[in-house]
């Protein structure tokens, strides 16, 4: 997709989710707002060991047209579900009271008024072109729209950390998932043409890198393997669980306070089963730094070999991948990306390659073959490009 079809796409898009707005509340909605899913170049499994990250945001966004509302109610409808209207009464939101998708945008509302922000009901309806339970930031992507209509509807005026902070805290504390801070900063604080280097330390001081793969002659491609992840099964809980038990074994405060040259000290140190996820988390902080150097220096190509490094490290070491995610990635890698790696939270969800123009095809064909002949579904593949994150789309209509 081309960046003017994007958003020539979305302001049609904002149109009717304006009108079934209008449609289902009987109003017209006091504003449409985007929030796109994420795709990270590189820098996994560090965020909640508060180290590094650059993910890119997509062309693909989740739409939200809102109107607030004066009774404490809580309305919610997707284009995506099942027809229903979801009816909450927010002074009665709690943990474990919203189930099913409805309990990303509720967790949001919840986390505001725990944070002591003076906020109220709200008619909500969503439309996404976000891929579901593709390792895309789907989830990222419905709380971080309902985070900046909020801070609209409500004059909250909090900075793009705070709302994404305000996002993770409603998966981790209402839905129940443990994740770290990149996908909702991603999807908050994102710009075209950029990755985000985030430190997950210090949110509010991440810095947009430009990428800029159509000048360099570059394409980035996004192969959904159609394997679904759950990252409230526990294993992602128990990475994380490992990870802090290694930096309190080695008396850090998070395991990005240890450095390349300490690393093979430091393994001496633990107990065999840690071992591998430090190396990962201290040669993947290792691998974001080179990456930001390389796109600094206007060298995106030079990201090939740091992908499939990233790739064997989630394989090898952190054991994150499957055959799904690591067949694409051998695939494209030998079908002439310079790149490619599982990308997010693993355990399915998608590859990313990175391939000069015009070789996305045959990239694209040879990973899509290869499955065919492993008897796996076919891979959904998008051709993707450094998107804007969450915003205001219009002022649409009057009340
Ligand atoms: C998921 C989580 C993120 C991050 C990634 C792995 O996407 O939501 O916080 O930990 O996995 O890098």
């Amino acid at each position: 997709m081309n960046p003017t079809t994007q958003w020539d796409d979305e302001d049609k898009r904002a149109d009717r989710a304006a009108d079934t707005f209008r449609q289902l509340f009987g109003a017209s909605p006091d504003g449409v707002w985007a929030a796109p899913g994420r795709v990270n170049l590189i820098g996994e499994h560090t965020d909640y060991n508060d180290g590094f990250a650059l993910p890119i945001a997509l062309p693909q966004t989740t739409l939200l047209a809102a109107r607030s509302r004066t009774d404490g109610l809580l309305r919610l409808h997707s284009a995506q579900g099942d027809g229903r209207i979801t009816e909450l009464a927010v002074a009665e939101l709690a943990p474990g009271v919203v189930t099913g998708w409805a309990g990303y945008p509720a967790g949001v509302v919840w986390a505001l008024t725990e944070a002591g922000h003076p906020v109220g009901g709200a008619d909500l309806h969503f439309d996404s072109t976000v891929p579901t339970g593709a390792g895309l930031s789907s989830s990222a992507a419905l709380e971080c729209a309902v985070a900046v209509a909020y801070d609209e509807l409500y004059a909250l005026k909090l900075t793009g950390p705070e709302l994404a902070r305000t996002a993770q805290r409603a998966e981790n504390g209402f839905v129940g998932v443990p994740c770290g801070i990149m996908d909702q900063m991603a999807s908050v604080c994102c710009t075209a043409g950029a990755a985000l280097h985030l430190d997950a330390r210090t949110p509010a001081h991440h810095q947009q890198v430009p990428f800029d793969l159509q000048g360099q002659g570059l394409r980035l491609l996004v192969m959904d393997t159609g394997v679904t992840h759950d990252l409230a099964d526990g294993a992602y809980a128990a990475l994380r669980a490992g990870c802090e038990r290694a930096a309190a074994l080695l008396g850090l405060a998070a395991l990005r306070d240890l450095s390349a040259s300490e690393l093979p000290g430091a393994l001496l140190r633990l107990p065999g089963e840690l071992v591998p996820l430090v190396r990962h988390v201290v040669t993947e902080n290792a691998r974001v730094a080179e990456a930001v150097s390389r796109l600094r220096e206007g060298n995106a190509a030079a990201l090939g070999p740091i992908l499939d490094e990233g790739h064997a490290s989630l394989r090898d070491d952190y054991r994150v991948s499957c055959a799904e995610t690591d067949l694409a990635a051998a695939v494209a890698q030998v079908a002439g990306a310079l790149g490619a790696r599982m990308t997010g939270g693993g355990f399915g969800g998608s590859v990313i390659a990175l391939v000069r123009a015009g070789e996305e095809s045959a990239v694209g064909a040879a990973v899509t073959a290869a499955f065919e002949a492993a008897g796996y579904r076919a891979p959904r593949i998008l051709t993707v490009t450094p998107a804007a994150g969450a915003r205001r789309l219009a002022a649409v209509g009057a009340r």
